[in-house]
């Protein structure tokens, strides 16, 4: 299936006569027979739906849809794209770790980076994405545990050399992540670029109609979590009786982490209404994409015309510094 279709029909197969239309499940716990499934379940010795909080079939659905479109191993939904965000984050580093982002990302993200992860103990430095890759690796340290950059930046529509910052990254042992909120799927596919980590806002353009707010992290399953530098996906967790997560989930090793550690213990998950709304939205992104690009190039040409305007930012003029970049990545 190309992009269209996955956006109709991943992640949900009605069989035959089950509904069209994705189900809203909207149960908060889900009935076993004995406690000991139950309790097999809570181990995660099985897998299955037992709390809302960890997976529900909506959400799920949802969940796989958007994992199929970026081309990943699994995706976690979430609350908002701050949450995933700061998942994203969390999930490879703790209090003494030190991230490398590029400098033009959405405003909330970045105070998210400088202000409250900072607090919590994890530092961010804040890089120039047109710099020299030599420029960019003097921010690298030891306690760095990933570096992050947006697809294209919101709000001044500079475009990520992905494939560039992915192989640096990569240099260092580190895996990059990619907030693909502004591209969508539609228009570009960092993984296909060497990203290992997509987070959205699907409270953009992947939503479309202003209805849900949403976020959702995505597993490339590609990066090694196994060098030494991410002692949390190899050693044992003590609030699974000793479970090690690249032994036991192997290439989804990330996005299990991040759903059964840290959507456990903070709880901004999405809900099944808001997934169902998320979906709607989907299934008509290409759709919308192509037009958002039209009338984008329609308002930016306008604009770069006018004697009143001094500057625009958007890759696709001819004289954009990022134009090399966008026929690249946006094509
Ligand atoms: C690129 C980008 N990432 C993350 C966010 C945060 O998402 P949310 O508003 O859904 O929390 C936004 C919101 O504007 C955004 O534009």
């Amino acid at each position: 299936m190309k992009t269209e279709s996955l956006c109709l029909h991943a992640g949900y197969t009605p069989k035959n006569g089950e509904p069209r239309v994705l189900p809203i499940v909207q149960s908060t716990t889900f009935t076993y027979d004995s406690t000991a499934e139950v309790a097999k379940l809570f181990d995660l010795e099985t897998s299955g739906f037992f709390y809302t909080r960890l997976g529900n079939p909506t959400v799920d659905a949802v969940e796989q849809k958007i994992a199929a479109l970026e081309g990943g191993v699994g995706a976690l939904c979430t609350s908002s794209g701050q949450a995933a965000n700061l998942i994203a984050i969390l999930n490879v580093a703790q209090s003494g770790d030190h991230v490398v982002s590029m400098a033009s990302i959405y405003g909330g993200t970045f105070n998210l980076f400088a202000v409250t992860l900072k607090k919590m103990g994890i530092e961010v430095t804040f890089v120039d994405q047109r710099a020299d890759d030599a420029e960019i690796e003097k921010a690298i340290r030891p306690n760095t545990k990933a570096v992050f950059g947006e697809t294209l930046t919101n709000p001044s529509m500079d475009v990520l050399d992905i494939e560039r910052i992915a192989a640096l990254a990569h240099r260092h042992g580190l895996p990059l992540i990619v907030d693909n909120t502004f591209a969508t799927p539609v228009l570009c596919r960092p993984f296909d670029f060497g990203a290992d980590i997509v987070v959205h806002s699907t409270t953009k353009y992947m939503d479309g109609h202003a209805l849900q707010m949403g976020g959702v992290v995505v597993d490339s399953g590609k990066f090694d979590w196994t060098s030494g530098r991410f002692p949390e996906f190899t050693e044992p967790d003590a609030s699974y009786h000793g479970l090690i997560y690249t032994k036991a989930f192997g290439k989804a090793a990330y996005i299990v982490k991040a759903r059964v550690q840290l959507m456990r213990d903070l709880g901004c998950c999405q809900t099944p209404q808001g997934a169902f709304y998320i979906n709607q939205g989907l299934e008509t992104l290409p759709l919308r994409m192509e037009r958002h690009c039209r009338n984008a190039e329609a308002v930016a040409t306008f604009l770069a015309g006018h004697d009143k305007v001094e500057s625009v930012c958007y890759p696709w003029l001819p004289d954009s510094h990022d134009k090399a970049l966008a026929e690249k990545y946006l094509p």
